[in-house]
């Protein structure tokens, strides 16, 4: 008997053994990596000849080593690069400057040095229904449609890439209608339930399993003939008086007559440094490491949303030309990136997105370039860890040497919709997200929508100057846009004020 087992077992080591050896190293599918966390940053500060980073300070004003929050300090280096400037120190006076030259310029530089650049060859997306689901959102009946957009892995079998996204638009709508798309995680808002006649069919089925799985069980249920195991969801009545509380902001939107998709950001890339030779960066990188210009985590996010959009393009219940892109803190960075590099987004909502998103990578103020660079370095390309460097083969790096910043990235969206969002650090909008820096970025990048024939926030362009407007006072009148909120970590309060301002130009 022993003897049997061990050969099984052999066998199945074997096995096992032929299965690694269909991994092993070939040509065409080299063995993926599986660094750390640590591993992996540590082989970018290698490959970019870095000894020393300098460390990411902390968030709790307590800690010794704790971020700056002193405003007299925050501006080392306070002259932003010139948006309206080309590289050769040309002043860029028409539209077709900018879109010929200035705006490639741009795009290059953020590229090569912030978020990395797209692969050449990126395999394609095909999108599939997995479920068509009718519902009722509070009033609104809508159709929930959960998608998945399938990866061709065929050059690299050994990663998955499955994107999950949700579309729920209003049902009764007479047309194609704008859709707001969401980082986060999909669900259906709110699944339909059997009727009760059918709630009796599976209740009836469910009990003859359980008796059929276990005889005991039929003694339980005759105890009690009435019971039956499976019941409706409770579902939210609509009638139900809402107190103070206003309407969700998916509710907003579906009663604006929009809908709304969920896209999960962890479904393209997941949210770690570890997983980077995974997702679709891993995918492209057939499981090796990065090298210093490839794509981060905010880059590949940006791309399936753009890859969410082309399935939006091809169903008929949506307008594909009235799409935003909308995300909060990490999410809120992935929106702005997205809206940049995607001209087919109509609009962004982009909330409390702090460093890396609208605030200034040169204002030492919160969250800072060295965050970025420590824990968070997998969101950018492997060529931003170069402005944490303290020892290096090419010197000491900071923010202030970046060729660009963010209000340049937040000009790449001109002259379309850009609602900058906040809330306040008294309710946990964390004094981190530096507020401040991204009020200069969304007033110096005004130049450029006013160059496109479109308005700014309608104050000066002086980012030095200009006061933050106070609390829950909204500069709502351009296509760009700001408003804090006297909410936390959300956008949620500014969805009220986002949707008019939305419609009255997409009209
Ligand atoms: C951290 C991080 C921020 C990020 C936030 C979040 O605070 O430093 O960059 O926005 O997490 O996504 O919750």
């Amino acid at each position: 008997m022993k003897r049997i087992l061990f050969l099984v077992m052999a066998a199945a080591i074997a096995l096992g053994g032929q299965a690694q050896e269909k991994k092993s190293p070939s040509p065409e599918y080299p063995l993926m990596v599986t660094f750390t966390a640590q591993q992996d940053h540590e082989n970018m500060m290698k490959q970019l000849g870095i000894t020393v980073l300098r460390p990411g300070p902390s968030g709790n004003e307590s800690d010794p080593n704790h971020a700056n929050y002193d405003e007299t300090l925050a501006n080392p280096c306070p002259e932003l690069p010139e948006v309206l400037t080309t590289k050769k120190g040309k002043k860029v006076t028409t539209p077709e400057m900018w879109w010929e030259v200035r705006r490639p310029e741009i795009v290059e530089e953020f590229e090569r040095e912030v978020y990395g650049r797209l692969p050449a060859r990126i395999p394609e997306v095909t999108w599939t229904v997995k479920t068509t689901d009718r519902e009722f959102v509070g009033w609104t009946p809508v159709i929930a449609k959960q998608l998945v957009g399938r990866v061709d892995n065929s050059a690299y079998p050994l990663i998955d890439v499955e994107i999950d996204m949700m579309l729920v638009v209003p049902a009764n709508a007479r047309g194609p209608v704008p859709v707001l798309m969401m980082f986060g995680r999909p669900s259906f808002p709110a699944p339909a339930q059997p009727s009760s006649e059918d709630l009796e069919k599976l209740n009836e089925a469910f009990r003859a399993m359980m008796i059929a799985h276990d005889p005991s069980m039929k003694e339980i249920f005759d105890r009690y003939p009435a019971y039956t195991p499976i019941t409706r969801a409770a579902m939210p009545n609509p009638f139900a008086p809402r107190g103070q509380a206003e309407p969700s902001p998916t509710e907003q939107l579906l009663a604006a007559g929009w809908g709304y998709a969920t896209i999960d950001p962890n479904s393209i890339q997941t949210d770690n440094g570890a997983g980077i030779t995974r997702g679709i960066i891993g995918l492209v990188n057939k499981g090796q490491p990065r090298k210093p210009e490839d794509w981060g985590a905010l880059r590949a996010w940006a791309w399936g949303a753009a890859r969410g959009l082309d399935y939006l393009e091809t169903d008929p219940l949506v307008d594909a030309k009235k799409v935003g892109i909308e995300g909060v803190s990490r999410y809120g960075k992935a929106a702005l990136v997205t809206l940049a590099f995607e001209p087919r987004f109509a609009m962004g909502l982009i909330g409390s997105s702090g460093k890396g998103g609208v605030t200034l990578h040169r204002r030492n103020f919160g969250e800072a370039v060295e965050s970025l660079t420590g824990g968070e370095y997998y969101w950018m390309a492997g060529n931003y860890m170069k402005y944490g460097a303290e020892e290096a083969s090419f010197g000491r790096k900071t923010g202030c040497d970046l060729p660009i910043d963010s209000h340049q990235l937040l000009a790449l969206c001109a002259p379309r919709l850009a609602f900058i969002s906040y809330g306040i650090p008294e309710k946990g909008d964390a004094k981190w997200l530096d507020q401040q820096g991204s009020w200069m970025a969304t007033i110096a990048a005004g130049t450029v929508y006013k160059l496109l024939g479109a308005r700014d926030l309608g104050v000066s362009n002086n980012y030095m100057t200009e006061k933050m407007p106070p609390v829950n006072t909204g500069l709502l009148d351009g296509e760009l846009a700001w408003r804090q909120h006297d909410g936390g970590h959300t956008d949620a309060p500014n969805f009220k004020h986002f949707i008019p301002w939305a419609l009255k130009f997409l009209k």
